[in-house]
């Protein structure tokens, strides 16, 4: 018997099992769930199920098992796999396990399983269960199959449940399914919209919501659908308007609701954009996810002022380097190895502690008098192109930092920049 309550908003909230008794099982902690109910008449929020520390049985589930699995462990449950096919080598944890011999069903709060047998004599024994597909033999509907309707509310970032409330038994099935949606990871390149891939501008072309970093600009949003929310998640002055894990929680929640979700941003989402966490946290629950390669600011810059990034006569290597750690120091990099390459630097986010980078360098064995330039601006309106060398360069940017992103390149190729790039500085 289930013990919902409706709120203000006419949402339904579920506590964990009542009962009034401890439940000694279920520890206070930071909420995490699988599985999501969703009602018609709010359908961006609904009933969820507390997992965190539970039992999870994935049973007979076929080719959905690894999926299931991490499902599952994002929720917190202590996992056992039963049957399907061998998980792979990554697949080890600390609260997963495999035991292949006929599933014990005491304790388990969940049983996620395609063998109906199965689901009918775990509901006998008062477990909950979901059969991916089959929302009919299903106690709880998941990302699995056919979840909730697609909703135009605004997206929060307040959890799917803050009540919990659940005891057991048979929940409504959604009365108009849809799917899990999709995610993508989608490179915007250095500003300028005609520096977009063709693959970049098809996947925003069909995007239900897309959330950006500061930098992309206007004209490439206005490349997404028009009824395509847009939500800046960048940084203001240095500071996130949303935090990395807010952004994560906002891409998963939304895709699991059936949108496609663009996650947009500048460059390349594999450099510097942690692009890389995004993508963990979109496969742990399960989503497809594409990624689309953007044009970083290295080669972009690198374009802008024609020089070539390597050059089998001057440098044989090319090194991105980021110049900001935590706390805006300086980051713990072997700067004498680097130094030592004699290849090219394209040091990011280093306009603030470029003074001490070029120190070490220098102290490294890179001789002071390496040519080096700062690009403000590629590709935007207000591009900025400065050029000195690495003991020089510093004192110029000290002097007059620049407010838009900037890109320093330190090597022999920058002695190749065009004059007429400089002279459109
Ligand atoms: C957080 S990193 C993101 C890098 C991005 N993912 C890429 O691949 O270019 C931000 C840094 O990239 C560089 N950057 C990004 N866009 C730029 C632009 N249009 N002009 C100059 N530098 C840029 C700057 O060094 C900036 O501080």
């Amino acid at each position: 018997m289930l013990r919902r309550t409706r709120n203000e908003a006419g949402r339904i909230a579920a506590r964990p099992p009542l009962a009034g008794r401890p439940d000694s099982q279920t520890p206070p902690r930071t909420p995490r769930y699988v599985a999501t109910m969703h009602d018609a008449a709010s359908p961006s929020h609904g009933l969820s199920l507390r997992l965190n520390g539970r039992r999870v049985l994935v049973a007979a589930a076929g080719e959905a098992t690894p999926a299931l699995v991490r499902l599952a462990l994002r929720a917190g449950a202590q996992v056992t796999v039963c049957g399907g096919p061998a998980l792979p080598a990554d697949a080890a944890h600390p609260r997963l396990r495999r035991d292949d011999r006929a599933p014990c069903l005491d304790g388990l709060r969940l049983c996620l399983t395609a063998d109906a047998a199965l689901a009918g004599r775990a509901r006998a024994a008062g477990v909950l269960c979901a059969v991916p597909g089959r929302p009919d033999l299903s106690d709880v509907a998941g990302p699995w199959d056919d979840a909730a309707p697609a909703t135009d509310a605004p997206a929060t970032d307040a959890p799917a449940m803050d009540a919990p409330a659940t005891d057991a038994g048979a929940l409504p099935a959604p009365s108009r399914p849809r799917a899990p949606g999709r995610a993508s990871l989608v490179g915007a390149g250095p500003g300028d919209p005609a520096l977009l891939t063709l693959r970049a501008l098809q996947v925003l072309a069909t995007a239900d919501l897309v959330l950006h970093d500061r930098l992309v600009g206007p004209e490439v949003l206005a490349l997404a659908p028009a009824h395509a929310r847009r939500v800046d998640v960048g940084k203001r002055c240095g500071r996130h308007v949303m935090t990395q894990a807010a952004i994560n929680r906002l891409l998963v929640r939304e895709a699991l609701a059936g949108a496609h979700v663009v996650r947009l941003k500048g460059g390349d989402p594999f450099i510097f954009g942690r692009g890389g966490e995004e993508l963990d946290c979109l496969r742990d629950a399960g989503l497809d996810v594409e990624v689309v390669p953007g044009v970083t600011a290295a080669c972009a810059a690198a374009a802008r002022l024609g020089i070539p990034l390597t050059h089998r006569d001057v440098s044989r290597s090319l090194h991105l380097v980021t110049g900001h750690g935590s706390d805006n120091e300086i980051p713990a990099l072997d700067w004498g190895a680097l130094a030592a390459t004699r290849g090219t630097l394209a040091l990011y986010m280093s306009t603030r502690t470029l003074d001490g980078v070029a120190a070490r360098l220098i102290a490294g064995g890179m001789s002071p008098a390496t040519p080096a330039v700062a690009v403000e601006n590629v590709s935007l309106p207000g591009e900025r192109v400065r050029l000195a060398t690495l003991a020089t360069l510093p004192g110029v940017l000290a002097g007059d930092p620049g407010e838009g992103p900037t890109l320093v390149i330190v090597g022999e190729v920058v002695a190749r920049v065009r004059a007429g790039a400089l002279r459109a500085a």
